[in-house]
């Protein structure tokens, strides 16, 4: 197959059919795959060297992306006293990268919204809970611990397991029944669950996705990887150094929402395996990614408990990690 042959070339990997034709029934991303194109193509630039000039004129080209991106710099998050008015106000603000991973944020989500609607509300908590910790886990981890772009790794967080989406709208209760037992028992991760029942995985249906919204190899590559072992996902493709921020990220949210022994100790190896590991950075880290989680949530209306609330499981999920380790 053509498409197998251009993702084997970008360092994607093998996308099987059936992952095409679910990720093409999926649909359109929440804006126009042209907008989408530009906004990513400023993820890519360092952040310094984005031109503000000319991606006001491409934000002013869209009235919905305009909209958006006022609201977010008069929200409350800033607690600024004078109303934002211009675009370029907005940009300095923000700065160019975070603006972009904003925007790109509100997007992802709106695409994702009617077929979070499908799942049981409960289930629905869990989805947005999961997506928002990841991102904004990884996020901090990407900047303060790999160097990388805390701005592209939040979006990546939020991409990452938008397969679970695509899989819950093709398959419905078969598929939510796999995600509740996968909450239920500890030892089993639900990638694991998807490919023994499904011969697929939300990483490889999220990199179908993710190509059939063109969007670049930088995020595709780390999507489609992000559940590999470690010794197939080093080396390969565009982006890959995003995916241990990544998997800190998952991992903390798998153990967020259940505290199994299992899952302390796959953090508690990751943590280990991160630069600048010492406990004291990954509890400020873990703290600084409980405000993110809270400031992005905010941006995005989202739910989220209060921040005080997310730092002190933080502290608590860290100081059992801790313990793991030290007990091994
Ligand atoms: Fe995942």
């Amino acid at each position: 197959m053509a498409a197998d042959t251009d993702c084997a070339e970008r360092g994607i990997g093998v996308i099987s059919t059936r992952a095409w034709e679910l990720a093409t029934a999926f649909g359109s991303p929440g804006v126009s795959s042209a907008v989408l194109f530009k906004l990513t193509a400023y993820l890519q630039m360092p952040p310094a060297e984005i031109p503000l000039d000319k991606l006001s004129k491409d934000i002013l080209s869209d009235s919905g992306m305009t909209a958006e991106l006022m609201r977010f710099a008069n929200s409350a998050s800033f607690g600024l006293r004078r109303k934002i008015t211009d675009i370029a106000g907005a940009l300095r603000l923000l700065g160019g990268s975070r603006a972009v991973s904003l925007l790109l944020a509100s997007g992802i989500r709106s695409a994702g919204r009617s077929s979070l609607r499908r799942l049981p509300l409960p289930l629905q908590a869990w989805y947005q809970m999961r997506t928002i910790l990841t991102a904004s886990v990884s996020s901090v981890f990407a900047e303060k611990h790999y160097k990388l772009s805390g701005d592209t790794a939040l979006v990546l967080g939020l991409l990452q397991d938008m397969g679970i989406l695509v899989l819950a709208k093709a398959l419905g209760t078969q598929y939510v029944g796999l995600i509740e037992r996968s909450r239920t028992y500890g030892m089993l991760r639900l990638q694991a669950a998807e490919r023994e029942q499904l011969q697929l995985d939300h990483a490889e249906v999220g990199a179908a996705l993710a190509r059939h919204w063109q969007l670049p190899n930088q995020l595709t590559a780390p999507i489609r990887h992000h559940h590999d072992s470690e010794e197939d996902g080093n080396g390969r493709g565009e982006g890959l150094a995003y995916v241990a921020p990544m998997r800190i990220g998952e991992a903390f949210s798998n153990l967020w929402d259940n505290r199994h022994p299992s899952r302390h100790e796959a953090l508690t190896r990751l943590l280990a395996d991160c630069p600048a590991n010492g406990s004291a950075e990954c509890q400020k880290s873990l703290e600084v990614a409980a405000s993110r989680a809270a400031e992005v949530s905010n941006m995005l209306h989202l739910p989220v408990p209060p921040e005080n609330e997310l730092i002190s499981t933080c502290q608590e999920i860290l100081a059992s990690s801790n313990t793991a380790a030290n007990a091994s």
